[in-house]
């Protein structure tokens, strides 16, 4: 980023300190229903319409080191190989063999130069054809150039790879643009993972993510942990198009919570350095850029009530001892921030399945929740939400260009 937009933001925090009242000209925010969270028809509407087609976080470009380097999708009731091809190509199949509809690969990740059935053993080419079949003279009809893997659309933008399983949706680039700026300064494409945590929540997807939409909660839920490092009253919010949003909050002392005597790449911008910028990526993603590397947590949906995060520890490649060292600590300090988070978690979900709440309310500090929200209905499409589901769409003049 800029210095002209890290003045910008600055100037932004300013005003916010010494806000006292509810914005001017912000528009009132409508309640929400809270059938969204718990109702099957919402959740059937969200697969067909929301998961289907929209680009989805696969996995980073430097998980994928060599030719034959895959990785298993697996969320959204989907599973889908990424791999390296030879020639350097990545490239994504629903992990579906053509003969009987065996999965083909089981390992969530790993290295293979062909992809070969655990059941009668048909084999595919990287490139996704169908190359060997145990006893071909067997089958009267088989035309093997028609029975190769079925592509998956697959994109990769400053390093991190999406997936989509809809052929006609609009190119990566375009779905991601509005957060070319917001990242630049910050080189992603370095990033390597060190850890990853799969958590179960017992909450709806879009009700995990909510919590990272806001730091309303932090002063409460956190004391102890983060909101000793963060000037919470000078959380700023853009709302982005598609949906996207960038936060800004500065950091106290221009000190870090993730303190450590790391070296940071030199190519770091100044905005990462004085502000916590984090970058909600519709429709499930959220990290914040620091500089030492960050927690990506993706909400993944396992029935109405139900969620998984994924979230990878990211960092820069070193095989120093006080790295490793650094990155085991570093996963004990985000396991115990996000018990804090999910000590909640149960008792919002059976809170909104109690029927006493047809409706919550969000303040101007949940906006980004509210904007979230938009997007899920803009993507599945407004006429299709039964009308007591829906949520008002009040924001679209609130976009920062
Ligand atoms: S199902 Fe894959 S080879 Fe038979
Ligand atoms: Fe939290």
């Amino acid at each position: 980023m800029q210095d002209q937009a890290l003045s910008v933001i600055h100037k932004t925090m300013d005003e916010q300190l010494g806000r006292k009242h509810y914005p001017d000209g912000f528009p009132t925010l409508p309640e929400v229903p809270t059938g969204r969270y718990f109702d099957p028809r919402f959740e059937a509407l969200e697969k067909e319409h929301l998961w289907k087609k929209t680009w989805l976080l696969a996995c980073l470009a430097t998980e994928l080191p060599k030719p034959g380097s895959y990785r298993l999708f697996e969320q959204a009731g989907q599973s889908v190989i990424v791999s390296r091809g030879k020639d350097g190509e990545i490239r994504a199949f629903h992990n579906t063999c053509r003969h009987r509809a065996s999965a083909l690969l089981l390992e969530p990740q790993g290295k293979a130069m062909r992809f070969v059935c655990p059941y009668h053993a048909w084999g595919y080419s990287l490139e996704g054809k169908l190359v060997s079949v145990p006893d071909a003279h067997d089958f009267a009809c088989l035309d093997k150039s028609e029975r190769g893997l079925l592509p998956v659309r697959v994109e990769t933008w400053r390093g991190l790879v999406f997936i989509n399983l809809d052929d006609n949706a609009e190119p990566l680039a375009d779905f991601m643009a509005p957060l070319a700026s917001q990242t630049e300064g910050y080189p992603l494409e370095k990033l390597v993972v060190k850890d990853r945590i799969f958590v179960p929540m017992e909450t709806n997807w879009k009700t995990a993510y909510h919590n990272f939409l806001e730091i309303y909660h932090v002063s409460t839920v956190h004391a102890k942990s983060i909101a000793p490092f963060l000037d919470s009253s000078s959380f700023v919010v853009a709302l982005l198009a598609n949906g996207h949003s960038r936060f800004a909050t500065r950091k106290r002392k221009g000190d870090t919570i993730f303190k450590t005597d790391l070296t940071i790449p030199e190519d770091t911008g100044e905005i990462f350095r004085q502000c916590t910028v984090a970058l909600p990526t519709f429709p499930n993603t959220f990290f914040a850029l620091d500089p030492i590397g960050f927690t990506m947590q993706s909400f993944w949906p396992a029935g109405p009530g139900k969620s998984v995060m994924e979230a990878r520890l990211l960092g820069w490649e070193s095989d120093l001892p006080q790295d490793r060292d650094y990155w085991t600590k570093m996963r004990t300090m985000v396991e115990d921030i996000l018990a804090e988070d999910l000590e909640l978690f149960g008792s919002i979900q059976r809170g909104l399945e109690s029927g006493l709440m047809p409706k919550v309310l969000m303040g101007y500090q949940e906006r980004a929740l509210y904007w979230f929200e938009e997007e899920v209905d803009r993507r599945i499409g407004v006429d299709r939400i039964p009308e007591d589901m829906r949520v008002a769409q009040v924001l679209g003049d609130q976009v920062s260009r």
